[in-house]
């Protein structure tokens, strides 16, 4: 039995886990930093930092505790060395660094994407069920929008990515631009099925050069020049000032100040986004001829992705549930086990890499 503490730190949660052999999870503590965030409409690095420090002591006991064990019953301790924030990437490498030290535990490293691949792994491994390899991952989240070719775990090969934003950060700018809260992705998807997905004709990004790639700038702006075009201040008003008054409003809350035209704006964006996330992603799935296609990160909970993918029978999909789609650390010491098993062990002086890539 080999048990491996998990450290994520890489935007605005701060979480530890306890994962048994890579497969099963013993505890998987998140502590969230959307009450601080959530007023300032994204994540602000230097407060992330700062609640980092505040929580990540608690919480990393909290892990151990929940899985009855202490240090001594560990076999490594994993964290997560980037991409990320660098001042909230620090907070955890460090700390990782200094319980390695004083424990004699190897550290591993892990980038944050192949968490989220892991993730998925994980959870087929714990249902005895391994993906058929090779897979297609697309790792689609407020950080990233990449696509992989994985012909095991631990080789990856970066076939498309975005040219500008992610598609978590799309939804929350547009979100965030019909006056909606923090983060947006969530509640645009609880409202997209009150709409049309075919009221509002968006085009299609087209992509020069590696037609893998994505891009969502045009999208955004398409929204943008749409709102100008419809006069919407006194809803985005009302919605601005039910996010102030209300902490997490409900459907029905956001129902009453969103109109069926925005509704119908809002299925149109979001039938858009999985239309530019699906079709790269099967494209390149026959490319490689896939045996899978991967789907994770918080884009993964999307709930008119996941049914979008009943179009495609021809290939099995895999989705993290939707507790392990959005950032935990249960997905870095899952990550952590074949580095574990091969000796790919981290010096006490190794970095945290903002833009850390995970496959070239
Ligand atoms: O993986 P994650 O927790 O953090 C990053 O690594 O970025 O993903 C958070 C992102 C946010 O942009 C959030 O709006 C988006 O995932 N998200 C969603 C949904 N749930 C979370 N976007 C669309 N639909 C959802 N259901
Ligand atoms: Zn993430």
């Amino acid at each position: 039995m080999l048990k491996i503490l998990g450290i994520e730190s890489s935007c605005d949660e701060t979480a530890a886990a306890i994962v048994e052999d890579g497969r099963d999870i013993l505890s998987s503590v998140v502590a969230s930093q959307l009450d601080t965030h959530g007023k300032y409409g994204g994540v602000v690095p230097e407060l992330a930092s700062r609640e980092h420090l505040r929580a990540i002591v608690p919480v990393v006991r909290q892990a151990l505790d929940e899985a009855n064990t202490d240090l001594k019953g560990l076999s490594a301790i994993a964290v997560t060395a980037g991409p990320g924030l660098v001042g909230s990437l620090l907070v955890g490498v460090t700390y990782g660094k200094a319980l390695c030290y004083a424990s004699g535990l190897p550290l591993v490293a892990v980038n944050h994407v192949e968490g989220h691949i892991h993730a998925v792994l994980l959870e087929e491994r714990k249902k005895r069920n391994e993906v058929p390899l090779p897979a297609l991952a697309l790792v689609v989240s407020g950080g990233h929008t990449h696509l992989f070719g994985v012909s095991a775990p631990g080789a990856y090969r970066l076939l498309g990515k975005t040219r500008d934003d992610a598609a978590g950060e799309a939804y929350d700018k547009v979100a965030k631009l019909l006056g909606f809260s923090y983060p947006g992705g969530p509640i645009l998807d609880q409202l997209a099925p009150y709409g049309s997905p075919h009221a509002v004709r968006f085009t299609l990004a087209r992509m020069k050069g590696n037609e893998l790639d994505f891009s969502f700038s045009g999208l955004k702006t398409a929204v943008l020049r749409w709102v100008e075009r419809h006069n919407l201040t006194a809803e985005i008003e009302a919605r601005r000032q039910l996010s102030r008054t209300s902490n997490r409003p409900s459907v029905e809350e956001w129902l009453t100040v969103t109109p069926q035209t925005t509704l119908d704006l809002i299925a149109s964006f979001q039938a858009t986004v999985i239309e530019e996330l699906l079709r790269r992603a099967v494209v390149a799935a026959a490319e490689i001829e896939a045996q899978s296609i991967i789907i994770s990160g918080g884009v993964a909970s999307n709930r008119g992705l996941r049914n979008a993918t009943l179009r495609f029978p021809e290939f099995s999909f895999f989705f993290p549930s939707p507790g392990l789609s959005t950032d935990n650390a249960a997905m870095i010491a899952a990550a952590a086990f074949p580095k574990f098993e091969r000796h790919d062990f981290a010096l006490l002086d190794f970095r945290a890499q903002a833009s850390l890539p995970l496959a070239k």
